[in-house]
């Protein structure tokens, strides 16, 4: 399969016809990454101060915008600084929402906005636990963040003012990675989930399927032999472009670059053209059991 979809829209508001908008969905439900070589996200006068590595709080990986609470954490920047950053960060959420809104019409009314971030600091350009290391061959599982079945979906734009391309090594589509790991997959613990709810180390109910993603993320990350000898396409993503992916279903690794905006969206698996084709329905038919 080819794994990346090329479409040239230059604007974010811009119109599209109906034969983009399923051409869109169709490739990305396929797990695709929808690219779009020439829609720049314009940074305004100053702004690039913000791509600094100095800008990042001491200890954060990211910089990253909550919209329900509407407050940047993991930056250095105060006062007037902040505001100007918050409202960067504004402008990407409200650039990708009216995006993908266009783009993918069927989406639109069940489209959670999820956080805005950025990474100042270079891929590979720190040491990392092995599961916090995105140059590995992964798909998306968030541990403090069950999803309960929803599609991560994610708006990623290359802002870099040094034109860095950003590369990555897209693998497998999903069915095959789910086929190769989930028989190694432990099975969650019963009352768990509640626990760490109750706790506070999850923000709402790890869901079965939350628990078999996380592991298939860190079961993808651990198997060396599976990292060297996966079969994988390299795509340049330069300064310019934006791309668009559901990260829980197309396996991606970074492999280098910097200075990439992202906006990531949850979106309820029956907003879907094709629900057959999400993680969800892959691993329940698979393992013959519902999992949320
Ligand atoms: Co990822």
């Amino acid at each position: 399969m080819e794994p990346v979809s090329i479409i040239d829209i230059q604007n974010w508001d811009e119109p599209c016809s109906e034969q983009i908008q399923s051409r869109a969905v169709e490739s990305l439900e396929l797990g695709k990454v929808l690219f779009f070589p020439h829609l720049k996200f314009h940074l305004n006068h100053g702004e690039s101060r913000f791509l600094h590595p100095g800008k990042l709080a001491r200890g954060a990986r990211n910089i990253s915008l909550d919209p329900g609470r509407g407050i940047v954490s993991g930056t250095s920047c105060r006062g007037s600084d902040y505001d100007d950053l918050r409202e960067m960060m504004l402008r990407l959420l409200n650039a990708a929402r009216t995006f993908v809104n266009i783009l993918c019409p069927r989406y639109s009314e069940e489209l959670i906005p999820g956080r805005t971030s950025l990474q100042p600091v270079a891929i590979g350009g720190r040491r990392t636990s092995n599961r916090l290391d995105d140059t590995l061959l992964h798909v998306d599982a968030f541990p403090a963040y069950p999803v309960q079945g929803k599609r991560i979906l994610r708006v990623l734009t290359n802002v870099s003012p040094e034109r860095v391309d950003r590369v990555w090594r897209i693998g497998e589509p999903f069915e095959d990675v789910a086929r190769r790991f989930l028989n190694r997959l432990p099975r969650q613990l019963p009352h768990s989930s509640r626990l760490l709810e109750l706790l506070g180390i999850t923000k709402g109910f790890r869901t079965e399927y939350d628990y078999l993603m996380l592991r298939l993320h860190n079961a993808m990350k651990k198997d060396k032999l599976y990292q060297q000898s996966a079969r994988t396409i390299e795509v340049t993503l330069p300064p310019g472009s934006t791309w668009l992916v559901f990260t829980d279903a197309a396996s991606h690794a970074a492999r280098s670059g910097q200075h990439v905006l992202e906006q990531t969206f949850y979106l309820p698996v029956d907003a879907m053209a094709h629900q057959d084709l999400s993680p969800l329905r892959i691993l329940e038919r698979l393992g013959g059991r519902r999992l949320t």
